[in-house]
């Protein structure tokens, strides 16, 4: 299991200190959420951020979650500032399998969110073209919401279509993660785990030991 705190979690007070535990701590997947305003009613991370980053710590993978209504523009300034995975939603564009191509075209690997309010069968047109999914079990936008009931079943039927057409895309799961819906999500085939306030963030034995806590229990999980 892939643990990939988000990074919209920290406190933006502390954020090199933060960052600088979970490197620390053994994290070198970190999800970046971008928000344009416009998709979601919120704004988070510009792309100059995910440069910061990996100027600072290059062996990291940066995972920059595209919540905007032009996924796009977006591309050749995520590609110059080092991303590694870039994905956006499926419903903000016309041309998904185009813009899939776009991002593997500029070296980084290309994935869909699937928005609580979409059939998970959204992606079976370009499910060859994937290298990732993300699947929203929160509404998109902020942090901190709880786990949305009926996403588990969600992510079995994920898991299936992957299955039947013989895929290899990761399926990553982003929203309201704790350790027992984690442990369901790793049990039926997740591989990445976005980490945010019911894991990593503001636990009482602070980020490193919350890490290796969640790593450890997500680890032991049988698949
Ligand atoms: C929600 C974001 C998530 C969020 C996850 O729009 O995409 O990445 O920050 O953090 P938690 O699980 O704490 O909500
Ligand atoms: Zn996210």
């Amino acid at each position: 299991m892939i643990n990939a705190p988000s990074l919209a979690n920290c406190d933006f007070m502390d954020l090199p200190d933060q960052v600088a535990q979970f490197v620390d701590a053994g994290v070198r997947f970190f999800h970046v959420d971008v928000m344009d305003q416009h998709y979601v009613p919120n704004l988070c991370f510009p792309v100059s951020f995910v440069a910061d980053l990996k100027r600072r710590y290059p062996q990291v993978v940066v995972d920059a979650h595209l919540m905007v209504s032009a996924p796009d523009v977006y591309l050749d300034r995520l590609a110059e500032a080092g991303a590694d995975y870039v994905s956006f939603p499926s419903d903000a564009t016309s041309v998904v399998r185009r813009t899939l191509g776009a991002i593997q075209e500029r070296g980084m690997k290309a994935g869909v969110m699937i928005n609580p309010s979409q059939r998970v069968d959204v992606i079976e047109p370009y499910l060859p073209y994937l290298d990732f999914v993300v699947l929203m079990t929160v509404e998109p936008g902020f942090a901190g919401q709880r786990f949305l009931p009926g996403s588990l079943e969600r992510l079995d039927a994920l898991v299936a279509m992957r299955t039947a057409a013989g895929s290899s895309m990761l399926i990553e799961i982003d929203g309201g993660v704790d350790h027992e819906m984690g442990a369901e999500c790793v049990r039926r085939g997740a591989d990445i785990l976005v980490s945010g306030v019911f894991t990593v963030f503001g636990q009482p034995d602070g980020i490193v030991s919350a890490c290796h806590r969640f790593q450890a229990a997500m680890d032991a999980v049988e698949r």
